[in-house]
């Protein structure tokens, strides 16, 4: 059984192990052949001394080359004081080679991977997406995203939330954005909606009787892509609770990003705590965005501003870029229609409806929106009232229908909120893009050169389906 790396020591001198994984440097010296052998923990520097293989690991070490997978065992030994690399952490260790294997070759990478050259062309890193997540850097970015992940897993389970998973292949919830839509072979002419966000379904786990949910949940928007926005799918750290107040929502989602900065991200330091809560109206007035970045000093990446804006009008002018079902009356939710009015509002919904405040928080970290949510309408008159303001026809109104009748059966007041987990990753990162702290990402025009994907499909799947291609 192989040996990791990142687990060998200079406690090991003397003793015999056996690795495997990519060869990431070789150098010829002379008769002496140095081999950087890389796996998934680390690197660890190779001896290949003639006299000390047999013939075909003699061999083996003459044919290596970059990126080819070997085995190879021998002993741990300390590197002449010449040898010691400060930089690494096996730097004052080496192996001694006594076996090597060639596992497999591999050709000439299409970009360096040893030294990682941030200028290879973005179209051939993504075509070569495995090649690509050999760098150090994205590597490290990955296993960090999965640590973020496991904490808030652990943080929130420990608060007795429940993780629940919800449909993927689902309806139509409007969060926005345009959907994605798949078609369905049994209830032909009829489509699933890939979801915007769980929303629906955790506020019907509300009702349902969880009173804390949370999910990494998938999200889908067909939407134009920008930096911070990714044109296909991306996570949400999705959360629900019943019996709830705006400031314990606040709260509780303050406490998660300051334990998990001090526990995973000691180097940074959090510019203001408890995060200031700043009204949309004055945000807006005073930084003419309403997610101001409020760092001390804008240039520095270990420094984490975060803020919440609340107050933000419940409904703005509907524009032609709405997709959700109202598109073209009057007012369209400015977050989203599930979104509480202030209950000293309420009474303006009907006299002055631009003037309502929503009970909705959207947390910004440096500049970005990382997380919105809001307190939910739990009364049916009140959504009925919004689905009017929002000029929905009685058809459009019956796709809600479930959530209405929901209500009638002995509904919580709840609220939640979804901080997005690849933006929040972007930033803790460094990084300038959702594409950098995502495994396998689409191209800005929603593309997967790797995959080739999207793709035409064969013609016998699209009759099943009972679709026609319109001709170009
Ligand atoms: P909202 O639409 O504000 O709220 O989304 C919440 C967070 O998700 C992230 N996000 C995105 N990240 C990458 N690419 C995208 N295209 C993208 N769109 C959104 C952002 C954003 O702040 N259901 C509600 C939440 C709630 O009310 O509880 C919702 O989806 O970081």
């Amino acid at each position: 059984m192989k040996q990791y790396i990142g687990d060998i020591s200079e406690r090991a001198v003397g003793s015999t192990v056996e690795l495997a994984g990519w060869v990431h440097v070789r150098r010829n010296m002379g008769k002496l052949v140095f081999v950087d052998l890389r796996d998934s923990t680390g690197i660890m520097q190779i001896v290949c001394v003639p006299q000390e293989l047999d013939e075909a690991s003699r061999t083996a070490a003459e044919e290596l080359r970059p990126e080819y997978v070997v085995h190879i065992s021998g002993s741990v030994q300390k590197r002449s004081a010449k040898q010691v690399n400060v930089a690494m952490s096996t730097g004052t260790i080496e192996v001694l080679a006594k076996t090597i294997q060639i596992v497999s070759k591999a050709k000439t990478p299409p970009f360096e991977i040893e030294n990682e050259d941030r200028q290879a062309n973005e179209e051939l890193r993504l075509q070569y997406r495995y090649l690509d997540l050999r760098h150090e850097r994205l590597s490290k970015t990955m296993r960090m995203r999965h640590r973020v992940m496991q904490f808030v897993r652990n943080y929130l389970s420990e608060k007795g939330f429940v993780e629940i998973q919800t449909p993927i292949l689902s309806k139509s919830t409007p969060e926005g954005a345009r959907d994605y839509l798949v078609p369905s072979r049994l209830h032909k002419g009829k489509f699933f909606a890939l979801p915007q966000s769980p929303q629906q379904y955790k506020q019907l786990l509300m009702v349902a009787g969880f009173e804390r949910y949370f999910q990494i949940a998938p999200c889908f928007r067909d939407e134009d892509a920008r930096a911070d926005r990714s044109p296909g799918e991306f996570y949400q750290i999705d959360m629900e609770m019943s019996f709830v107040t705006q400031d314990d929502i606040l709260a509780l989602t303050e406490k998660i990003f300051i334990d998990l900065a001090h526990e995973l991200f000691p180097e940074k330091t959090i510019t203001k705590e408890p995060f200031p809560r700043l009204n949309y109206a004055d945000v807006m007035k005073q930084y003419g965005t309403d997610k101001p970045d409020l760092r001390n000093d804008t240039t520095n990446p270990n420094e984490l501003a975060f803020a919440w804006i609340v107050n933000f009008p419940l409904f703005v002018k509907q524009t032609n870029e709405d997709h959700f079902h109202g598109a073209g009356k009057t007012w369209a939710p400015s977050h989203h229609m599930f979104t509480a009015p202030r209950p000293e509002d309420v009474a303006l919904l009907d006299s002055n409806p631009g003037q309502v405040r929503g009970l909705q928080h959207d947390l910004v970290l440096n500049g970005f929106e990382i997380g919105g949510g809001s307190v939910r309408i739990h009364d049916p008159a009140v959504q009925q009232k919004v689905f009017d303001l929002i000029g929905f026809t009685e058809q459009q109104k019956k796709q809600f229908q479930h959530m209405l009748t929901a209500f009638e059966y002995g509904v919580p007041p709840h609220g939640g909120i979804a901080p997005g987990l690849d933006r929040l990753i972007m930033i803790l990162a460094g990084e300038k893009n959702l594409r950098e702290v995502t495994a396998f990402p689409l191209t800005n025009d929603g593309r997967d050169p790797m995959m080739d994907s999207p793709s035409e499909v064969e013609k016998g799947q699209l009759e099943e389906l009972g679709i026609a291609l319109k001709k170009k």
